[in-house]
């Protein structure tokens, strides 16, 4: 049987890395594949660079649009990135009856809907496994090696260069500017680090693990986003004290009324084994009523690792190429028309419980004060820390754990304690998951 012909759109870190993985295991990759993939075309920018890496095993162009309109092609390895030009050529691909692969997160969590929809209309397969968490095989396990569950919840480390960060803030007591500064020396974060260190990132990863869990549509727009640019190394230590790890988490869970789908910092038991993921390593935790609890762990970034991610992709669309298109594995796992419409809960609807770190004035009654407004708005106490506030005389940090609680009630807590005289600046807060399962 004749090789199934690649078009590779952008030669960069991952691009590279599917070029070598592709050519090195080429032999074992068909045996698996049941017929040879060759990589026949090339787009990038700078040519140069590309015929040092081909050496002339395939067609090299600066025009992307030649190769995913090339009638040659079967199939089109989008590796580009970003949302415009990446969002065109993955629909123009489409439009000319080929089967897609990505490992771009931002389009799909952004415009997957548009995307399916012209897949499924084409009958053609758009295949995003290097979309989340690299290497390690997320997006298959969930749709297929999960599917008698009923999923609860995920969360994971999804983003490398904020475990990174995280890590060494803690382990190193570096501040969050230094950790970053080295993370950026090591190439783990883009040189406008915006996406990875504001959750953006693990935003998108968790809106397609949301979508391929629950059976709803991709919809990056209803998820709440927040970063770690804001954490400092004195909360990593207190949270220590306490018996936890901060880590930034990706979050999507079966709620009464809807499902959460959230990134923002979170406490965790050091005793979890997710809580000891450090690094640049990923993680993901997923709970299913049948299976319990399955951690997957691995490399989320990265030349080869991401590479692995995309040939399997390519692998399976070789396997199923002659499948009848209503008999392969559904895009985002449950069949198109069967989708579920339930909501996206709003963050005031769900329930966690919090650290608290307020900075107050060190005097008879204060504790009172505080704790007095928690228990106006019925919100327990779990465990309460108080530790000498530096320099700054008279004063302390106090730090707060608290029970479960709507996150509406605690916003409310908040104004409150924001507004008493001996509460001095802003108060930390950090949610908590326990991740028992
Ligand atoms: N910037 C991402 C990370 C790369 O740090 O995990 C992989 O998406």
């Amino acid at each position: 049987m004749n090789p199934i012909k690649v078009g590779l759109l952008g030669l960069g870190t991952v691009g590279s890395g599917t070029f070598e993985v592709l050519t090195r295991n080429q032999e074992e990759i068909a045996r698996r594949a049941g017929r040879g993939i060759e990589i026949t075309a090339i787009a990038i920018r700078n040519l140069e660079k590309a015929k040092a890496l081909v050496k002339g095993h395939a067609k090299i162009t600066q025009d992307p649009h030649s190769i995913v309109s090339d009638p040659d092609i079967d199939v089109v390895i989008e590796l580009i990135g970003g949302y415009d030009l990446a969002r065109e050529l993955v629909l123009k691909a489409i439009e000319s009856g080929k089967h897609v692969v990505t490992a771009n997160k931002a389009l799909i969590a952004v415009h997957g809907t548009e995307i399916f929809a012209a897949a499924q209309n084409k009958g053609v397969m758009v295949a995003f496994e290097a979309a989340v968490a690299g290497g390690i095989p997320i997006i298959k396990s969930l749709r297929e090696g999960l599917s008698a569950n009923r999923i609860q919840w995920i969360a994971g480390i999804i983003n490398g260069t904020t475990n990174y960060i995280l890590s060494e803030m803690r382990s190193r007591a570096l501040t969050f500017n230094q950790a970053l500064k080295e993370a950026q020396d090591l190439g783990y974060a883009e040189a406008d680090p915006t996406f990875d260190i504001e959750g953006i990132d693990a935003g998108h990863k968790a809106t397609i693990l949301s979508a391929i869990a629950f059976g709803i549509p991709v919809q990056f727009d209803k998820a709440h986003v927040e970063g770690i640019s804001k954490l400092n190394t004195q909360d990593i230590a207190y949270a220590e004290q306490l018996g936890y790890r901060i880590k930034l988490l990706g979050i999507t869970k079966r709620a009464k009324h809807g499902v959460e789908l959230r990134v923002h910092p979170c406490l965790i038991p050091s005793k979890r084994l997710i809580a000891n993921v450090e690094g640049a390593m990923n993680a993901v935790m997923v709970q299913g009523d049948a299976v319990g609890t399955a951690l997957f762990y691995g490399k989320g970034a990265g030349s080869e690792p991401t590479a692995s991610a995309v040939i399997a992709d390519l692998v399976d669309v070789t396997r199923l190429l002659t499948a009848d298109p209503l008999h392969r594995v559904p895009h985002l796992a449950f069949h198109p028309d069967s989708m579920s419409d339930i909501d996206v809960v709003p963050m005031s609807e769900i329930l966690t419980s919090y650290y608290l770190r307020l900075r107050v004035s060190d005097r008879a009654g204060v504790l009172a004060e505080v704790t007095g407004v928690l228990a106006k708005h019925g919100i327990s106490i779990d465990a309460v820390l108080q530790r000498p506030a530096g320099e700054v005389l008279n004063q302390t940090d106090l730090i707060i754990m608290t029970h479960e609680c709507q996150e509406a009630r605690m916003n409310q807590v908040l104004n409150t304690l924001t507004s008493i005289q001996s509460v001095h600046g802003e108060i930390v807060r950090i949610r908590k998951e326990e991740l028992n399962g």
